[in-house]
């Protein structure tokens, strides 16, 4: 099949080529993201890959299905960024990787809890500057702590062992309450009783119309004074502007990012010569207990070997005319 890959960085070329090698599809990189404004990029091409920040929205699809573009390769979990209704409108078949690496995003989500709990960030910059003072550096055990996870999937699951692991109660909110997890020692609350317990409260839930701002002033209003709120979802989960209130008032007491809501324009690109005109995320660099990393989550080495293997797997099932496990359409979502 010939694929054009949008958004391509050298790590996407380097992991898609190595397993490419027994598919033997055309693939074409693009540093372009995918939009209705590149679209006509694809032009030759039988399918797109496209990733988490490309938007797949009924344009952009109108223009692939008129170029001849049959599937949308997400080469990521998440689809959100793609319009399901349009897709299949256009008979446009999309396929994604739903599991990867949920441990390597977990892990994510627990290394900005411990960087910001013990304040790793902080300490790091002291101590290159000969400053070994502990003044503002106090942190907190997590042992005994209790840990509210919104979403108990892949991701929440594997996240719930690591921090029944460090000795913590683990509480989780989830319309379809995970086995695995309740053999962990997991209680399921509703999401109102879980704000209102949680020392520490982790999203992994996917971002959708009923999900969307699902942290907002409300939900804050809720939670207990000096919470800390991690999320490696997605970042329209949180309303911003409610969370930077509650950070002033110290409601919010820590608050850990690797997604942002408006972070398709930034996030996979060095800036660090330009100005930031987003004045939100500017206020947010500005909270010493704000941590903010550029959605790496997913970035570990096991994670973009398999998100490859998985990718060239169901464009060449799709080529082949094969039933598709990883195939989601709006039909099957709304069952
Ligand atoms: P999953 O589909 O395995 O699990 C999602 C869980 O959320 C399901 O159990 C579902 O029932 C639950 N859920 C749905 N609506 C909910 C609600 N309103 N309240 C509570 N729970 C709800 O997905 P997985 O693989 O665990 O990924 C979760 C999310 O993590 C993805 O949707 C994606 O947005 C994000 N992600 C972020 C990455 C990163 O690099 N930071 C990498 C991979 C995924």
């Amino acid at each position: 099949m010939r694929v054009a890959i949008f958004g391509a960085k050298d790590y996407d070329r380097e992991f898609l080529g190595q397993a490419n090698a027994p598919h033997g599809h055309t693939l074409a990189f693009f540093d372009a993201h995918l939009g209705a404004a590149t679209a006509s990029l694809a032009k030759g091409f039988d399918a797109v890959c496209a990733f988490v920040n490309d938007e797949l929205g009924d344009d952009c699809l109108a223009e692939l299905a008129a170029l001849g573009i049959h599937t949308v390769a997400l080469r990521c979990a998440g689809f959100n960024n793609v319009d399901l209704d349009a897709a299949a409108a256009h008979g446009i078949t999309v396929v994604r990787v739903p599991r990867y690496s949920p441990e390597g995003v977990a892990e994510h989500a627990v290394a900005l809890i411990l960087a910001l709990n013990r304040k790793i960030y902080r300490s790091y910059n002291r101590v290159r500057e000969g400053n070994f003072s502990l003044e503002g550096l106090l942190g907190f055990n997590l042992h005994g702590k209790t840990v509210g996870v919104i979403g108990t999937g892949n991701i929440g699951e594997a996240f719930c062992t690591i921090m029944r692991g460090f000795g913590c109660t683990v509480i989780a909110a989830d319309p379809f309450p995970n086995e695995r997890c309740i053999r962990l020692g997991v209680e399921y609350t509703e999401l109102d009783e879980l704000l209102t317990r949680a020392d520490i409260i982790s999203l992994h839930c996917p971002l959708t119309p009923d999900t969307h701002h699902l942290i907002d002033e409300n939900a804050i209003a809720k939670m207990k004074p000096g919470v800390m709120l991690v999320n490696t979802s997605r970042g329209a989960l949180v309303d911003t502007v409610a969370v930077i209130a509650a950070l002033k008032t110290m409601k919010i007491g820590y608050l850990g990012l690797d997604v942002y809501e408006e972070e398709g324009d930034m996030f996979f690109e060095d800036l660090s010569g330009k100005i930031i005109t987003d004045d939100v995320f500017s206020r947010l660099l500005t909270f010493p207990n704000v941590l903010i990393t550029g959605h790496q989550g997913f970035f570990s080495a096991e994670a973009l070997a398999s998100i490859a293997a998985t990718t060239l797997q169901n464009l060449s099932d799709v080529e082949q005319g094969k039933a598709c496990n990883n195939e989601i359409s709006a039909a099957q979502l709304r069952g």
